[in-house]
């Protein structure tokens, strides 16, 4: 069964069955120290306005609404590795025994991050540094920008796990006339650098939710790393882009965010695929939805931007 659930990971997590996910992804907050925050500009036509539109017509920014400017979540912790800890513990816990944990981190973090989780699963179950390398936005000239994010993946048995490689998809070779048209034409495996692009801020896929990462990276890891079929959990969930791979792939999702406007966003995407949305932390309310029907807007037109 599809199931959102709205709250806090670890009570979450804490009731759940062991050995009950078959593929664990998490992209948990970076401890960036900035709030992060979904930029929704509102517009108004107006023939005078600020922002120029699809057909020559003229637009008018709006200041943002309160809700919009409060929108989004904190990312800072005092103790990080304190905050990860206890809930890494308990996906270790919940995988099944060929199961997988994918954990998505910056270069901030993410050698702590990996010491920790060795502790937890053992040096032994380490099995990549998957490096998501993209070319977006602002280029540093006091260091090298950063372009990329790291992906740890760790298996829950350090030799028998579910690795579908002929389930993967294929890249282009850099140069295809060395290898010959066949060759050429089927593409090559992935190595461990993903090259993909971050979502448009103004493609289809993009939902306006803060750090949502791409469907195709997700794809690429619930495709690989799971059955149709098989139960994929993320309870750093944000705007649902786990459960929209594994639904599209025909496994089962169980994502978990403590942010309304993320179970608003996810609800949202992903209802062709009729998610059951509970708020266990309201245990009287049962298996209410999270998220009540918002009422007609006034006319306006909005363009989400990525911050
Ligand atoms: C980096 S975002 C995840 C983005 C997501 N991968 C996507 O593609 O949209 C991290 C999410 O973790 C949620 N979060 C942070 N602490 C949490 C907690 N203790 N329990 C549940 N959710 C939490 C935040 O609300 C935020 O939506």
């Amino acid at each position: 069964m599809n199931r959102i659930v709205h709250g806090e990971n670890l009570e979450v997590l804490r009731g759940l069955p062991a050995e009950s996910a078959h593929l664990i992804y998490v992209d948990p907050p970076f401890n960036t120290g900035i709030q992060q925050k979904r930029r929704r500009i509102r517009v108004v036509q107006d023939a005078e306005g600020d922002r120029g539109g699809f057909g020559g017509k003229r637009y008018r920014t709006l200041a943002p609404t309160a809700q919009a400017a409060d929108a989004g979540y904190a990312d800072q912790f005092d103790d990080y590795l304190g905050f990860l800890k206890p809930r890494l513990v308990q996906a270790h816990r919940i995988l099944t025994a060929t199961g997988s944990l994918f954990f998505h981190i910056d270069y901030r973090e993410v050698h702590y991050c990996k010491v920790m989780l060795d502790g937890i699963f053992g040096r032994e179950c380490f099995q990549n540094e998957i490096i998501w390398a993209y070319d977006y936005g602002a280029r540093s000239r006091t260091r090298w920008p950063a372009k990329h994010d790291t992906i740890l993946w760790y298996t829950r048995h350090p030799k028998k796990y579910t690795f579908n490689l002929d389930e993967c998809d294929r890249i282009e070779y850099m140069a295809p006339r060395m290898v010959g048209a066949k060759k050429a034409a089927l593409g090559k495996l992935p190595t461990d650098v993903w090259w993909h692009t971050i979502v448009s801020p103004t493609g289809k896929e993009k939902t306006g939710y803060a750090t949502q990462k791409p469907l195709g990276v997700l794809e690429r890891i619930v495709r690989v790393h799971s059955n149709p079929g098989e139960h994929v959990l993320d309870f750093f969930a944000g705007s649902g882009t786990t459960g929209a791979a594994a639904a599209k792939l025909g496994r089962e999702f169980l994502l978990v965010d403590e942010s309304g406007e993320a179970v608003a966003v996810m609800t949202k995407r992903l209802e062709a695929y009729k998610p059951d949305v509970s708020d266990p932390i309201d245990p009287q309310a049962g298996m209410k939805p999270a998220i009540k029907k918002a009422a007609p807007k006034k006319r306006t037109s909005k363009v989400a931007v990525q911050t």
